[in-house]
């Protein structure tokens, strides 16, 4: 292979395509199941998956406008994502944020958990919010889910507010995260420096 050419067997991170529907919703569903399952009655996790990872689901997300969802590809598989809402949908009156970006889902392929691939979705969510202006990042995470948790206080979260989240009829604690972003400068808006 020539200089200047992707090699496509190397994790390549990109934006999700219409036409990565089915792969992005096989790999949230294995990836949520094998994280969260043993949790829950299996008609409670069904509802939950159906209204959370169902194809149809990701079709829409992917197609928002109001959304970024960007995948990690290697060798033609999909091994890792996560999804952006450009503002928040998350519950208000925790934060001073006056635009705060959601991170929807963060998830890596079971087998690939600790390779780096979290960090690369981390730096581009960061990116994309830097991007659009948003002076927060905000997300939700299961309260007893340590492992998340470390992985996104090495990135500046911390927890704002104890909420719910439902998994069909059942309820769970949940911590609100959020990270400020601050701005490059002193206070003047890209647009407004010369
Ligand atoms: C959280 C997650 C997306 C991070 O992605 P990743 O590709 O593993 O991230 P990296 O390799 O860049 O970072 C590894 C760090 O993630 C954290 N981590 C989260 N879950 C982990 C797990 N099950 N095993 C090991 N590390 C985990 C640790 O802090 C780890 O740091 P360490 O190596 O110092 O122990 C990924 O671990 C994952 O999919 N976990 C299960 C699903 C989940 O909990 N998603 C978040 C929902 S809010």
């Amino acid at each position: 292979m020539g200089r200047g050419m992707t090699a496509t067997s190397q994790p390549h991170l990109r934006l999700a395509t219409p036409a990565d529907t089915a792969a992005l919703a096989d790999l949230a569903r294995r990836a949520v199941s094998a994280k969260f399952q043993h949790l829950y009655k299996p008609e409670d996790f069904a509802t939950f998956m159906e209204a959370a990872h169902s194809d149809a689901k990701v079709a829409k997300e992917i197609a928002d406008p109001g959304m970024r969802v960007a995948v990690i590809e290697e060798a033609g598989a999909l091994i890792a994502f996560c999804k952006l809402v450009l503002k928040s949908t998350l519950p208000t009156g925790h934060s001073d944020a006056r635009a705060p970006l959601e991170l929807k889902q963060l998830y890596t392929d079971p087998a690939r958990i600790g390779g780096g691939l979290g960090a690369r979705l981390m730096a581009w969510a960061q990116a994309q919010a830097e991007e659009v202006g948003a002076d927060e990042i905000q997300l939700t995470v299961y309260s007893e889910n340590a492992e998340a948790q470390r992985f996104y206080h090495r990135y500046g979260f911390a927890k704002i507010a104890d909420i719910e989240f439902w998994v069909g009829n059942h309820c769970d604690p949940e911590f609100l995260y959020a990270k400020p972003l601050v701005p490059e400068t002193n206070g003047l808006s890209k647009s407004e420096q010369v």
